[in-house]
């Protein structure tokens, strides 16, 4: 597995263009199979978990070619129900496809999706979600067998804002008969996007990004064209490195209304941004102590978690960053221990008391955002850090290394 080589100390400076969103692509790439026909999608990012949706869908029987940043799907020859498990454990989006190949086959049979181990990441709201419209989902020896006659028009209650429950539950939705209404959705952007794309086929949804998404069923849906839009979540990442080095970075091809939880707490800690249209600029110097809490959009992503976790471990002052949406979701603490951060987890809350500098040394990244937490803090180590297991970062990271290189920094990619 691929390693990281990164010299600390270096004060990030220069602008960066944001990729597009894996979390608003992969919804949208599975959506493709809800109609015949060759969509073209803008934007997309040149990632592993892409990848894998794309294995899934060429096994399916959809042609997929890639242009660029362009991915162009023609899904006329799609002829299958059944993902194997080798597809579906690469990652947790995987399950996507069964809200979409049962909306439109009415029939799906696949395993347990994989992705990173950040807690148990149960499906229970995904299949509840399937049952309202009226599937009949059962399990045999591992193996998930939804079917149904026909789906009907519900009224569907989520436990939990759940993301991908919420974007399963859409695409089972939209070619049912009748009236779908789904309440305590997911708010995230990523659903306005999946809603957008959706609608552009011909659905008739409204709601998404309030918490009550409604949607008129259709017969028929049709290809299109869309543009992703920008990944938040890589957008974060970047401002923190920006921050955390002290430098004054600049990203373009986002808006700052997707990062107004983020952007509030580090001008809170003493970060100066600056906004416009399409970019954010930071530029910091010694910043101080928070409290941070994840919750559930427009809260404290939980995906910015660790790198703000991270950027923490060198602020003025104890924070105390409390984790609320995923258990095991602390993977990067015993690794910045090792580089000289003063953290104590109790609970689902980290107390992290700010040290005046982190030593370089060797490090693994356990899952994709406590890898990027790793990067984060390898960049202002004093000395050389090694990360190591960084194909996790290349799940979510598009040229990660050479992005940061462009503002300045020491990294490179040793290939074993
Ligand atoms: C999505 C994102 C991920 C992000 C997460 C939360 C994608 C591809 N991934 O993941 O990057 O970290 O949202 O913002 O978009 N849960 C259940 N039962 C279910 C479904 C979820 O109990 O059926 C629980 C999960 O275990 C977790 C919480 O709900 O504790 C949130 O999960 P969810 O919002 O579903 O996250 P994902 O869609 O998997």
């Amino acid at each position: 597995m691929d390693k990281f080589i990164v010299t600390g100390e270096v004060q990030l400076k220069g602008n960066v263009r944001i990729s597009g969103a894996k979390n608003a692509a992969l919804p949208i790439m599975a959506a493709t199979t809800l109609c015949s026909g060759t969509s073209v999608i803008h934007d997309v990012p040149d990632l592993s978990d892409i990848r894998n949706m794309i294995a899934i869908l060429e096994h399916l029987g959809a042609k997929v070619s890639r242009e660029g940043k362009d991915l162009i799907i023609d899904s006329s020859a799609l002829n299958k129900v059944f993902i194997p498990e080798f597809l579906m454990r690469e990652m947790r989006a995987s399950i996507f496809l069964m809200g979409a190949l049962v909306g439109r086959f009415k029939e799906v049979r696949l395993s347990y999706p994989g992705g990173c181990t950040i807690g148990p990441r149960p499906i229970d709201l995904h299949i509840k979600a399937l049952e309202k419209l009226g599937a009949n989902v059962k399990e045999k020896h591992g193996v998930i067998i939804a079917e149904a006659k026909k789906l009907s028009g519900a009224e569907i209650v989520l436990d939990f804002p759940s993301v991908g429950a919420t974007e399963n539950a859409m695409m089972s939705a939209v070619l049912a008969n009748g009236i779908t209404t789904i309440r305590n959705v997911a708010r995230e952007p990523e659903i306005i996007d999946l809603e957008t794309f959706l609608n552009k086929m011909g659905a008739k949804i409204y709601g998404a990004g309030t918490d009550t998404i409604f949607i008129n069923g259709v017969q028929n849906l049709h290809a299109t064209e869309h543009t992703v839009m920008p990944d938040r979540i890589e957008a974060g990442t970047f401002i923190l490195a920006g921050a955390m080095s002290h430098g004054d970075v600049t990203i373009t091809n986002i808006s700052s209304n997707y990062l107004f939880s983020l952007l509030d707490k580090l001008s809170g800690i003493g970060a100066v941004l600056t906004f416009g249209n399409d970019f954010i600029r930071v530029k910091a110097n010694q910043l101080h102590n928070t409290d941070i809490k994840t919750l559930p959009f427009p809260g404290f992503p939980t995906d910015l978690q660790a790198p703000m976790l991270s950027l923490l471990t060198m602020a003025k002052g104890t924070s105390i960053v409390t984790e609320t949406i995923f258990e095991n979701r602390f993977q990067h603490v015993d690794q910045l221990i090792r580089m000289g951060a003063k953290i104590r987890v109790e609970g689902r809350s980290a107390i992290v008391r700010g040290v005046n500098k982190l030593t370089g040394t060797i490090v693994e990244a356990l899952d994709l955002r406590a890898g990027a937490s790793l990067v984060l803090a390898a960049l202002a180590a004093e000395g050389t850090s090694i990360i190591k297991q960084v194909n996790h970062i290349d799940r979510g990271y598009e040229m990660i290394e050479q992005k940061l290189q462009s503002l300045g920094a020491y990294i490179i990619r040793d290939m074993e």
